[in-house]
């Protein structure tokens, strides 16, 4: 059966200054696995992409090595609210991080907040990770600006409530689940393990899983976080919060829709259509991919192409599996093997010269 290749809002690809997590080969290589042929790829690699120098070493490593299309966020800092809105046309969007997680791209001053919202236009994706109150301010701040805000991965039922809330309201919001929120819960934890089990948003409860699927209506969009770290890190003292997601998540969906939980509609509107509208994407010509929706296989990170050689999906029994990618009207994937070479995918965004 074939489907269109997915768009993956949301995934770090970790180059420049992580490259032993990931690389732009690598990460590109596990999305094509994955099938998905588009990713946008966030801003908290060292150093941060906040100015033109930062973006342009981004983008420059991605043209050489992504094997998939992209774009690139810029982010949010507390010294270029005046300035990065130049960026806009050359970027995914801006991402602006509000609560703490992985990276230094961190907005402490409310008043940066509202600066980004005001000075960001609104023809460009924003982008926004807030948790709990900080998601009811973001609310708070599209609708004072009267622009689209797009609430990276959703995990509490207060939260999906008041995203419901909001449109009910006409406030501008767009919102993005990751398939650990929607598979996993803090019963998980034991079986991970508690290292492994980082991630932010953490895992939530039973009952937010279920408010999550109770609501779907109102997700945009499946987003993966893909977000890899090593084992050695993860096993660690300090380790570090982040799942890998790329290769996992369409096979979890689609073993979704086989036990009647979800349709492959479901899955297209949240990880084609949607994404495609809300983040002003081309449509990619000539570009699909094969899947066997009955294929019965058990998911190993042993066989994956993510840098980061683990999975908190290991052992995973799934039903539904990508045999092959066509991308551009090339065979990118096919048969468990990668078939494009590195710096095969496209900028979906005009150069930054
Ligand atoms: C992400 C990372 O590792 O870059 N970690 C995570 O737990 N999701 C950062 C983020 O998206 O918050
Ligand atoms: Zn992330």
């Amino acid at each position: 059966m074939r489907i269109p290749g997915l768009i993956d809002p949301h995934v770090h690809m970790r180059e420049p200054g992580g490259e032993h997590k990931e690389d732009w080969n690598t990460g590109t290589s596990a999305a094509l696995a994955g099938g998905v042929t588009l990713v946008m790829a966030m801003p908290n690699t060292k150093p941060p992409v906040t100015d033109t120098v930062t973006l342009k070493a981004a983008l420059a490593a991605a043209s050489s090595k992504a094997r998939c299309d992209f774009a690139g966020y810029a982010g949010a800092g507390a010294g270029n609210t005046s300035t990065v809105a130049g960026l806009a046309p050359y970027t995914a969007g801006l991402k602006m991080y509000l609560d703490q997680t992985f990276g230094d791209l961190k907005l402490n001053d409310m008043g940066d907040w509202l600066a980004h919202f005001q000075n960001w236009p609104a023809s460009s994706p924003l982008c926004v990770h807030a948790e709990g109150p900080s998601l009811a301010t973001a609310i708070l701040l599209a609708e004072l600006t009267n622009r689209p805000v797009h609430l990276c991965h959703i995990s509490l039922r207060s939260e999906i409530l008041l995203i419901k809330a909001a449109k009910q309201k006409d406030i501008p919001v767009t919102c993005e689940v990751t398939p650990h929120h929607l598979f996993l819960s803090q019963d998980d934890i034991p079986v991970i393990g508690p290292g492994r089990s980082e991630v932010r948003p953490r895992l939530a409860g039973r009952a937010d899983v279920q408010a999550l699927w109770d609501n779907l209506a109102y997700i945009d969009c499946f987003a993966t976080d893909h977000a890899p770290h090593t084992l050695a890190e993860k096993d660690g003292e300090n380790p570090p919060p982040g799942f890998p997601g790329l290769e996992s998540a369409l096979p979890l969906y689609l073993t979704a829709v086989a036990e009647g939980r979800l349709t492959l509609d479901d899955i297209l509107l949240r990880c084609v259509t949607n994404p495609r509208r809300i983040f002003h994407l081309p449509e990619q010509a000539d570009t699909y991919v094969e899947i066997d929706p009955s294929a019965r296989w058990t998911f190993s990170a042993a066989h994956t192409y993510t840098r980061c050689d683990w999975s908190p999906f290991e052992g995973y029994k799934m039903t539904g599996r990508v045999m092959a990618v066509t991308l551009h009207g090339k065979t990118v994937y096919s048969d468990g093997q990668v078939l494009a070479s590195p710096g095969y995918g496209r900028n979906v965004r005009p150069p930054l010269t």
